[in-house]
């Protein structure tokens, strides 16, 4: 048996995915070590390795088949626009990609006025805007801290990630338009999917397990 290949996004992520593993007796002892500097761990029984990847090069390790499955949010998912199989939504980490910007940015997207936009998912952002919309807008990419976009006068609006709402509301912003829901996904590598099919199915399917028993409590 081959082994099958896991990439995790780093952080919150991959503490809950890993706890979810444990649910369908998938575990891996070695990972729970705080001060190892290893980097891919294995669960020899299983015929399991896993790593932990930054989370925009999930889908890159899983397009290639360097991993054969990955876990990481829909935001990233359809931010990278990777050649791989969505199979799987784990409900966790749920939150809104959205348009926000001040009140008083709201009648310029509705008059489809040529506007800019600083985001840290500019592919997202020119989808929404052009194809949905079909407003022409000009996108900035930033890095981190986009709310400060409007604040400064970088930008109109921003596209960005709405949790609790409390970083918009701290700063005098709020959701204008909400471009899709986004949670933590299972992601396939296509001839992953062909060659361990079998594996794979029974996986995602005791994850719909443990999903669908959480859901009803
Ligand atoms: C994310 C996101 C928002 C914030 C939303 O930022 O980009 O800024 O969280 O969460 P809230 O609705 O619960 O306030 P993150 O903390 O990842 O940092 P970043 O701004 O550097 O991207």
């Amino acid at each position: 048996m081959r082994y099958l290949t896991f990439a995790l996004g780093k952080g919150r992520l991959a503490k809950t995915t890993l706890k979810m593993f444990e649910e369908i007796g998938i575990t891996c002892e070695e990972m729970k070590d705080k001060d190892t500097r290893k980097l891919i761990f294995v669960n020899e029984e299983l015929k399991l390795r896993f790593f932990l990847a930054k989370g925009p090069d999930v889908p890159t390790y899983v397009e290639y088949g360097a991993a054969d499955i990955g876990v990481v949010g829909r935001d990233t998912i359809l931010e990278e626009g990777r050649n791989i199989y969505e199979v799987l939504d784990l409900g966790f980490g749920a939150c809104r990609m959205c348009v926000c910007g001040p009140e008083s940015s709201r009648e310029l997207l509705q008059h489809h006025e040529q506007i800019r936009v600083a985001t840290k998912y500019p592919k997202i952002a020119k989808d929404y805007f052009y194809n949905k919309k079909h407003q022409t807008v000009e996108i900035i990419k930033l890095n981190g801290s986009v709310e400060l976009g409007p604040i400064v006068g970088l930008s109109d609006v921003i596209v960005d990630i709405v949790e609790t709402g409390s970083t918009l509301k701290e700063n005098g912003l709020m959701v204008l338009e909400e471009v899709c829901p986004l949670s933590a996904r299972v992601v396939v590598n296509p001839v992953s999917m062909k060659l361990e099919q079998k594996r794979i199915q029974r996986l995602i399917s005791n994850l719909r397990d443990v999903i669908a028993k959480a859901d009803a409590c």
